[in-house]
C-alpha cells in the first residue's frame, strides 16, 4: 500500500526520491508525487506510475515523495500527495488513515478554511496551518488531536522537516551522503539506522538531527543491498520468488535450528492461529499439525473476524502469522492480544515490522525480501516452519537432512512444466478444485492463488462435498483440478467417475507432477502448492496480465 520515501544531503535529492520510491513501487499504488525544495516546497504528482512524473533538471537538496493506494477518496491528482496547508506553509505526505479526520474537517471548513482534496491528509496540512503557536509545539499537538495511524513527513516552508510516526512505521537512515527517510526498511541500503517509535518526532534542520519529544534515538548499523530487487533471470518477482522457495526454506532452516524452540512452547497447551489472506492458509496447516499430531488444542481464525476471549488462561499462545508484520487486521488483533495480558508469538519475514515489536516470540522465515503481491516462498517458509516445529516438539533430537530435502524439492520443482495445463485452462472463466483432509487446505491456498492472479472463480471443495450440490455446475466445460497426496484413492476415483460422466474433466495435480506420496506428511503441503503457484503465474503470463501487481490489490494491507 501507500509508500513515503525522503531524502536530504548532498546529491540530487528528487532522484534520489524518485529512485527509493521505485523500490515500494511492489506495494501497488495508483498515484504518485514528490515535493522538492527550492524556494519553499515544488510539487510534482502524476496519475499511474512514477514514469509519469515530469523531470526536475534544477538541483535540490532536500525532496520527499509518496506512492498512493487509494483508501480516502477516489484516484485523481487533488487526492494525491504531497499535500499543502491552504498558507501553503506545510507540505505534507501520508500513511496511515486518520479516524477524525471528518471532525476536524468540519470544524476548520467552519473557520472558513476551504479543502481540494477528500484525503484526511490535506485535514493534517490544512490543522497545523490554523494552530497556532511555534512550529515545533503544532506538530507535538497532533498527537493530542489526531486518532488513527499515521507516519507524516511534513516539510516547513523554510526547508525544516518532521517526521512523526504513530502505529504506521518510518525509518531514518544515515548515510555518508545524506539522511535517507522510508516507510519500507528493505528500501534503505547502508547507514546507521533508527526506527522510529510510536509518539516520536523528529525534526531535521540544516542537516541537523532532533528527537523533540525527546525520546532516546537508538541507530544501529544497517547493511542491506537490496539484492531483492533485482529480477535477474526472471521476468517478474512472482516468477523469482517461486524458484527461491528451496534456498529460503534452507536458509530457515539453518535460522530454526539456532532457536530454542521447545523451550517457547513448554508453557503452553492452547494454542490459536491467527493470519489473513495466504498466511491464514498456513494458519490451517499449524493448527491441524499442532492438533492431529501434538493433539494439542488449537484452531485458527481470521484476523479480520476475530473475537479475543477475553478470559485467557495463561498455558494459551497466539500465534499470528503475518509475512509483513504490517497487516492491520493482525495489528488489531494483536492489540486486543496485549490489553487481555495475553501472550504473542509472530511468524514473519520482517523482524522490525510492527507486530514483531509487539510479540512477546518471534520466529522468522528467513524468505529475504517478498515483492510480488502474491505470497509464495513466504507461504512455503510458513510452512516448513510448522512442520519442522511439530517435528522439534515430538522429538527433541529431531533434525532433517537439509540438503537432501531441497535437492528434492528442486529437483521436483524443475520438472513441473504446466505449458499444456495453462492451454486448457487459461480461457476457462470458472474452475472447480477438489480434494480431501490437509489437500483442501491447499487447495484453498491454489484457489486464492488462481483468483488474485489470473482473475479467475475458483472454488475449492471437499470432494466429497461435489454432490450435495455443486455437481449441478459440471457440464463438458467444466475443468476440475483435484489433489490427493494420500494413499486413499478410492474416494476420489468415485467423484472423478461422477464428473466425468457428466462431460467434466478431472486433472489430478499429484499425478501429473508426482508428487511423491513417500515425502514426509508434515512437509507435503509444500510441495502440494508450488504447481499451482507455477500454474498460476503462467496462465497470468499467457492472459498478458501483470503477475507482480494484480488490480485493486497491494502488498501489506495496511488498512481494516
Ligand atoms: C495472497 C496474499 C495475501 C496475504 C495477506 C496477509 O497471495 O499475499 O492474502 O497473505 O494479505 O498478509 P501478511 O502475511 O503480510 O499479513
Amino acid at each position: 500500500m501507500c509508500g513515503i520515501y525522503g531524502y536530504i544531503g548532498k546529491l540530487n535529492a528528487y532522484e534520489k526520491v524518485l529512485e527509493g520510491l521505485k523500490l515500494l513501487q511492489y506495494r501497488g499504488y495508483d498515484s504518485c508525487g514528490i515535493a522538492y525544495y527550492g524556494n519553499g516546497f515544488q510539487i510534482n504528482k502524476a496519475i499511474g506510475t512514477l514514469d509519469n512524473l515530469e523531470k526536475v533538471d534544477k538541483e535540490t537538496k532536500i525532496a520527499f515523495g509518496h506512492t498512493r493506494w487509494a483508501t480516502n477518496g477516489a484516484v485523481n491528482i487533488n487526492n494525491t500527495h504531497p499535500h499543502v496547508s491552504f498558507d501553503k506553509a506545510f507540505t505534507i505526505v501520508h500513511n496511515g488513515i486518520i479516524k477524525n479526520a471528518d471532525s476536524i474537517k468540519d470544524s476548520l471548513i467552519k473557520q472558513d478554511i476551504a479543502f481540494y482534496s477528500d484525503t484526511d491528509t490535506e485535514v493534517i496540512a490544512n490543522l497545523l496551518a490554523y494552530l497556532p503557536g511555534k512550529i515545533d509545539n503544532r506538530v507535538k499537538q497532533l498527537f493530542n488531536i489526531l486518532e488513527g495511524s499515521y507516519s507524516l513527513i511534513i516539510g516547513y516552508k523554510n526547508g525544516d522537516i518532521y517526521l512523526v510516526k504513530k502505529f504506521s512505521p518510518l525509518n531514518l537512515l544515515q548515510a555518508e551522503d545524506g539522511i535517507y527517510i522510508s516507510s519500507d526498511i528493505s528500501s534503505l541500503k547502508q547507514g546507521e539506522l533508527y526506527t522510529m517509535q510510536d509518539n516520536d518526532i523528529i525534526k531535521i534542520s540544516k542537516n541537523s538531527i532532533s528527537n523533540i519529544t525527546n525520546h532516546q534515538m537508538n541507530f544501529v548499523k544497517h547493511e542491506n543491498s537490496i539484492k531483492a530487487y533485482t529480477l535477474g533471470k526472471f521476468k517478474h518477482y512472482m516468477q523469482k520468488e517461486i524458484y527461491e522457495t528451496p534456498i529460503s526454506i534452507e536458509n530457515t532452516y539453518y535460522y530454526l535450528k539456532n532457536q530454542k524452540i521447545r523451550k517457547i512452547f513448554k508453557h503452553y497447551n492452547k494454542f490459536t492461529f491467527i493470519g489473513c489472506g495466504t498466511a491464514y492458509h498456513s494458519c490451517l496447516v499449524g493448527e491441524r499439525l499442532f492438533r492431529e499430531k501434538l493433539k494439542y488444542e488449537a484452531n485458527s481464525e481470521l484476523a479480520s473476524n476475530y473475537e479475543l476471549n477475553k478470559s485467557i488462561s495463561r498455558h494459551h499462545l497466539h500465534i499470528i502469522v503475518s509475512q509483513s508484520g504490517e497487516t492491520a487486521d493482525c495489528i488489531k488483533v494483536a492489540e486486543k492480544i496485549r490489553a487481555c495480558h495475553g501472550k504473542l508469538l509472530l511468524i514473519t519475514n520482517e523482524p522490525t515490522s510492527t507486530i514483531a515489536r509487539m510479540a512477546d516470540y518471534l520466529i522468522l522465515t528467513k524468505a529475504n525480501k517478498e515483492l510480488a503481491v502474491a505470497s509464495t516462498k513466504t507461504y512455503c517458509c510458513q510452512l516448513f516452519v510448522f512442520a519442522y516445529i511439530c517435528h522439534v516438539l515430538k522429538d527433541k533430537n529431531y533434525d532433517i537432512n537439509i540438503c537432501q530435502f531441497t535437492k528434492i524439492l528442486n529437483d521436483y520443482m524443475t520438472n513441473i512444466k504446466v505449458t499444456s495445463l495453462v492451454e486448457k485452462l487459461q480461457s476457462s472463466d470458472k474452475m472447480i478444485l477438489i480434494g480431501r483432509d490437509i489437500d483442501y487446505i491447499s487447495l484453498l491456498e491454489a484457489s486464492l492463488k488462481i483468483r488474485e492472479i489470473d482473475y479467475i472463480y475458483t472454488i475449492p471443495m471437499y470432494s466429497g462435498e461435489l454432490k450435495h450440490g455443486t455437481l449441478s455446475l459440471i457440464d463438458e466445460n467444466s475443468n476440475i483440478l483435484a489433489l490427493n497426496t494420500s494413499d486413499d484413492i478410492d474416494k476420489l476415483e468415485v467423484v472423478k467417475n461422477e464428473i466425468e460422466s457428466r462431460g467434466g474433466s478431472v486433472i489430478f495435480i499429484d499425478k501429473l507432477y508426482r508428487i511423491d506420496k513417500s515425502i514426509d506428511e508434515y512437509y507435503k503441503p509444500i510441495f502440494s502448492i508450488i504447481p499451482f503457484q507455477i500454474l498460476s503465474y503462467e496462465i497470468a503470463i499467457s492472459k498478458g496480465y501483470n503477475p507482480d501487481m494484480p488490480k485493486n490489490l497491494a502488498k501489506s494491507v495496511t488498512v481494516e
